[in-house]
């Protein structure tokens, strides 16, 4: 390992001996599967209770070592987040809204009883990973490099508190559609006995349990034949909350768009406000409020629901074609995608990928 501190950066840059040769990374780049294909690369920084946060640096990507004991393998303490890095015509590489992810990481901190990363430390760990890891950002239509930040606790010590050393990483995975058989309509299951959080929960928190609280759920869907679950409130399993990894919102037939409102208990999502956003620019009047299941049902039978869609930075906008639930089973806009999500899809994805102005200022150079 060579070892190289970049002028630029407050990153200690450690650069691999090995990185993967030219020919097998253009290989793996061709058509990566979510989630499976990683970097040369890993940016970190250490936190202890004495001396705060330390140590930043971008390592070769590896395994971590952990002892038994290490306190995230018990409690849970953990949190993370979901960035993607798009290549531009003109070869710089670009994040959309990083502080965004930055402030909600924070807040995810907070419930976590983690120690809050500053959003320049954040910023500049993307930042940094994404220059040396460059060559792997993919170019192909809806492809980019997803980057996951994510902090747990790393003590080893099996009291339960929270933890006195804590370490934080970005690794970064070069992908493409998120679904199997790229942007197409989905098919989903809504889970009435399961719930993914709770009033005074960690819904509103990305962290690892919520996403462990849905596996199951996720499973009775395959089950069922679906692509994704979608949870009910846990207070009464009548409305909406979210997919668990994408939030939901629907297209009534003269325009309204209606999503679940942020109550604490689903994630507030990055490319949910952006949507909402783009969604009201295009003159659609977009309601934040409850969304009952049994008036969604109601109004894909009668026609005046449109469309239905999931959005999230990995499934970015996908249309959903159908709902499943243990005594329905509907298909919404004949099973197609919409015009209304297609069209705000377009216009995110420009955005993202430079092909059009960035009016909102969401983008930020990374290289
Ligand atoms: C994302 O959209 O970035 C997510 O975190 C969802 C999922 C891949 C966990």
């Amino acid at each position: 390992m060579s070892t190289k501190t970049s002028s630029l950066s407050t990153f200690e840059v450690r650069r691999t001996d090995h990185p993967v040769p030219d020919t097998e990374r253009a290989a793996l780049l061709a058509a990566p599967k979510f989630g499976t294909v990683f970097t040369d690369h890993m940016a970190r920084v250490t936190w202890t209770t004495a001396d705060g946060w330390h140590d930043r640096r971008v390592e070769p990507y590896g395994p971590l070592s952990l002892d038994p004991a290490c306190a995230v393998l018990h409690y849970a303490q953990e949190i993370f987040e979901g960035l993607k890095a798009y290549a531009h015509a003109d070869g710089s590489v670009w994040t959309f809204r990083p502080t965004a992810n930055a402030a909600r990481f924070a807040r995810s901190a907070q419930r976590l009883a983690l120690p809050e990363l500053s959003e320049a430390d954040f910023v500049e760990s993307l930042r940094a990973l994404v220059e040396v890891d460059q060559a792997w950002v993919p170019r192909g239509e809806e492809m980019s490099l997803y980057l996951r930040p994510f902090m747990y606790a790393s003590e080893s010590f099996i009291g339960v508190r929270a933890a006195h050393e804590v370490e934080y990483l970005v690794i970064a995975s070069p992908v493409g559609a998120y679904f199997t058989g790229g942007v197409r309509p989905v098919s989903i299951w809504v889970e009435r006995e399961y719930h993914r959080a709770g009033p005074g929960g960690t819904g509103a928190a990305k962290c690892g349990g919520n996403y462990a609280a849905s596996l199951l759920p996720q499973t009775v869907a395959y089950d069922h034949g679906c692509d994704q679950v979608c949870f009910l409130d846990a207070r009464s399993a009548t409305y909406l909350e979210e997919l668990g990894g994408m939030n939901v919102m629907v297209v009534d037939a003269d325009g309204t768009v209606r999503t679940p409102e942020v109550t604490g208990a689903i994630l507030e999502g990055v490319t949910r406000s952006a949507v909402i956003r783009l969604l009201a620019d295009a003159g659609h009047t977009v309601r934040e409020a409850p969304v009952a299941l049994a008036d969604l049902l109601d109004g894909i039978r009668s026609g005046a629901v449109a469309e239905v869609f999931a959005c999230g930075t990995a499934a970015v906008m996908t249309p959903i074609g159908r709902l499943v639930g243990d005594d329905f089973d509907v298909t919404v806009n004949g099973g197609q995608a919409g015009p209304v999500t297609m069209a705000i899809r377009t216009e995110l994805t420009d955005i993202q990928y430079g092909r059009r102005p960035d009016r909102h200022g969401w983008m930020h150079r990374l290289v």
